[in-house]
């Protein structure tokens, strides 16, 4: 899955003096033909975070405690490719929870896990935030026979208003796709305490990989992964089509993946906004080379959730409530964490396409089970921040 419009070839190095050489020197032609400060400028050199695209973060900061206050910590969660797959119904003691699946990820996604696990998180956060705001909610998963795209019913009910510290990360969690801090390992305590989210759930198990040789194997599965999407056209092109370059587009669609959320250093951020637009075989190679040189190295451990069964709508919706009130937890723990689902999606079009399972099965005799996995993802102390990914405005996914 590309994630991320990663724009350095040197990442470990942030960029090198030769490549800021040469940037500083187009960026120097470019002004000479009096383009660059437009380009910059378009493409929102000056206004990262800024605009009406980012304004549903800051949102949270104004809420007066009406239902539709926790669909704007919804719409805040975790998704895949950020693509927002959910609309809410909203009266003034109950919210329906559907699935957008036209906001699919395509081939990436051929059987709309990641798509389900979305609403999953975005389900997650109502939750939590529910009773900051003075509701006590009940759920049920999955509650109109027949309809698939209706995911859940949240029950509300005045309740006296208690504070948390999940519901405190909510406006500051996003993922982080800067390098972790490989001095700093991660206390068993607080993996015991991020995976306990899990325990209400009987079909969903997160499984921790923290011993080095363990990691380096499953970061090397995970980069073969990686390298087998960008190897399958369809895969890539699937990828591709969520991501956002020009600050019109990110403005104007308010999802996908940009340049900002990709964790690189200022100086390379700034030149992938001002030097001509990425093809997509570039996008792919610098992804690799991040993941390789950045991402995958430097994880404090991977965590691996799984379901009995990827098939059942309701365990995905589960999964991914699990998986966002983790998030919540490292946010609250001063902890970072990226998803890195390339293997999950890659076992997902080796079903598709019926190929052999070449990844199923290297995971299962990594882990020793053959339970199917929804998610992967690696998490750490982060070395930078990250900046903020768009969302659409609330009442734009509200029925
Ligand atoms: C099911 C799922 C799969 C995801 N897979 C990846 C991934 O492979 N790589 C990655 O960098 N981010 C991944 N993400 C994170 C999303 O891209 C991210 O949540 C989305 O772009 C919104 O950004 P935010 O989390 O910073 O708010 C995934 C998220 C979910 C829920």
């Amino acid at each position: 899955m590309i994630e991320q419009p990663i724009q350095t070839e040197e990442p470990n190095r942030g960029i090198s003096r030769r490549r800021f050489l040469a940037g500083a020197g187009l960026f120097i032609a470019a002004a000479a033909g009096g383009g660059v400060l437009y380009r910059a400028a378009d493409n929102g050199v000056f206004s990262v975070g800024q605009g009406a695209a980012y304004a549903p973060w800051s949102d949270l900061n104004d809420l007066s405690g009406t239902p539709v206050d926790l669909v704007r910590c919804a719409i805040l969660a975790s998704n895949a490719h950020n693509t927002q797959p959910w609309f809410f119904h909203v009266t003034a003691n109950r919210i329906d929870l559907y699935a957008d699946t036209s906001r699919n990820t395509g081939a990436i996604d051929p059987y709309r896990r990641e798509l389900y696990a979305s609403t999953g998180c975005a389900l997650a956060n109502m939750r939590v935030a529910a009773p900051a705001l003075g509701y006590a909610a009940d759920y049920s998963l999955m509650p109109t026979e027949g309809d698939e795209t209706h995911v859940a019913t949240l029950t509300l009910s005045a309740a006296p208003p208690s504070a948390s510290a999940l519901v405190d990360a909510i406006p500051l969690r996003h993922t982080e796709r800067t390098p972790y801090d490989t001095a700093r390992k991660v206390s068993t305590e607080a993996l015991h305490r991020i995976s306990a989210h899990a325990a209400p759930f009987d079909d969903v198990q997160v499984a921790w990989i923290t011993e080095t040789d363990a990691k380096q194997r499953l970061g090397d599965l995970i980069l073969e992964a990686t390298a087998a999407i960008i190897a399958d056209e369809a895969q890539s092109q699937a990828s591709f089509a969520w991501q956002r370059h020009s600050w019109d587009d990110i403005q104007t669609y308010r999802d996908g993946i940009t340049l900002d959320g990709a964790g690189q250093d200022t100086l390379t951020t700034i030149l992938g906004k001002v030097l001509p637009a990425t093809s997509r075989e570039q996008s792919d190679g610098y992804w690799l080379a991040s993941m390789r040189d950045r991402q995958v190295p430097t994880a404090a451990a991977f965590g691996i959730i799984s379901l009995n069964d990827t098939d059942d709508l309701a365990q995905r919706v589960q999964g991914g409530m699990v998986w966002q009130t983790m998030h919540l937890q490292m946010v609250a723990d001063g902890l970072a964490a990226q998803p890195l689902n390339q293997i999950p999606q890659r076992i997902s079009q080796e079903q598709r396409t019926r190929a052999v399972g070449y990844f199923q099965q290297a995971v299962a005799d990594l882990t020793e089970t053959d339970r199917p996995v929804l998610m992967m993802f690696r998490m750490g102390y982060a070395t930078g921040t990250a900046h903020l990914s768009p969302r659409r405005a609330v009442q734009a996914v509200l029925l």
